[in-house]
């Protein structure tokens, strides 16, 4: 079946009949998008010689790899798989579909691209079908992170809670909320069921649902509450190592 549609919205880029405010959330997107990607890059590729404190390691440099004769930064080896995670995710589509390539700008507005519209039924937008797999990988990333937190709790063999272990724990926890109520879990752990009361196994699998559902009700919002405290916790991180900020002790035991 041929997917081709006629788009109702006019050709003209920014031609729109709104007459509400709609500009304000491409463009706080963009800047959003723009901050983001510049510090990871600097981080990432230029500022890499601080990705730990004490018992605290960054989140973009988790987990810590060491190769012999490895010379640049370890992000590269690390960061491809969030960024394509966040690059496939549902909503990260429709946010930067809009408000980096205007296609459309927002509902009812004129866009580039012309008015053809195929959807993500043909390449290379069809490849954004493997975000399922970037699922995966990015449960196993999630999990490495909390064991960075739960080891940020113990400090030259004591137990110990600091202002940084607050922060990693608090993008654990936004990062758990983000990811765990994907599309694709959804449809993971109740999307092919069609009876949820026929068996013991079905009516957990529906709780199950339920949890995701919940969180994916706010997706956008812990996409982005995520997406900050992900850069704050790295960037705490790097002053604590560069000397510039003093972790603060809140429990010693
Ligand atoms: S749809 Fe957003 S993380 Fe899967």
């Amino acid at each position: 079946m041929n997917q081709t549609t006629t788009s109702p919205v006019p050709a003209k880029l920014g031609a729109t009949s709104r007459s509400n405010a709609w500009l304000i959330e491409p463009a706080v997107i963009f800047c959003g998008f723009a901050l983001f990607v510049c510090y990871v890059t600097w981080r990432a590729l230029y500022d890499w010689q601080y990705i730990e404190w004490g018992p605290y390691l960054s989140p973009f440099f988790s987990p810590k790899l060491i190769f012999p004769g490895w010379q640049w930064s370890p992000a590269i080896l690390l960061l491809w798989e969030p960024a394509a995670f966040r690059a496939t995710c549902y909503y990260f589509r429709k946010a930067y579909y809009r408000a980096l390539f205007l296609d459309p700008p927002a509902c009812a507005v004129g866009h580039l691209g012309g008015h053809k519209y195929t959807g993500e039924n043909r390449f290379p937008l069809i490849l954004q079908n493997v975000h399922r797999y970037f699922l995966y990988l990015a449960l196993t990333v999630l999990a490495l992170l909390w064991v960075d937190a739960f080891v940020a709790c113990s400090y030259r063999g004591h137990i110990r809670i600091g202002v940084g272990t607050v922060v990693l724990t608090v993008n654990c926890l936004l990062l758990s909320f983000y990811t765990c109520g994907c599309h694709a879990l959804r449809h993971l752990v109740g999307g092919r069921l069609k009876c949820f009361s026929c068996s013991t196994a079905a009516h957990g699998q529906f709780k199950i649902w339920q949890c995701v559902t919940r969180l994916n009700e706010r997706h956008a919002l812990w996409a982005w509450t995520s997406l900050g405290t992900v850069a704050f916790a790295d960037f705490y991180v790097r002053m604590l190592a560069a000397g510039v900020w003093t972790d603060i002790s809140l429990l010693q035991l």
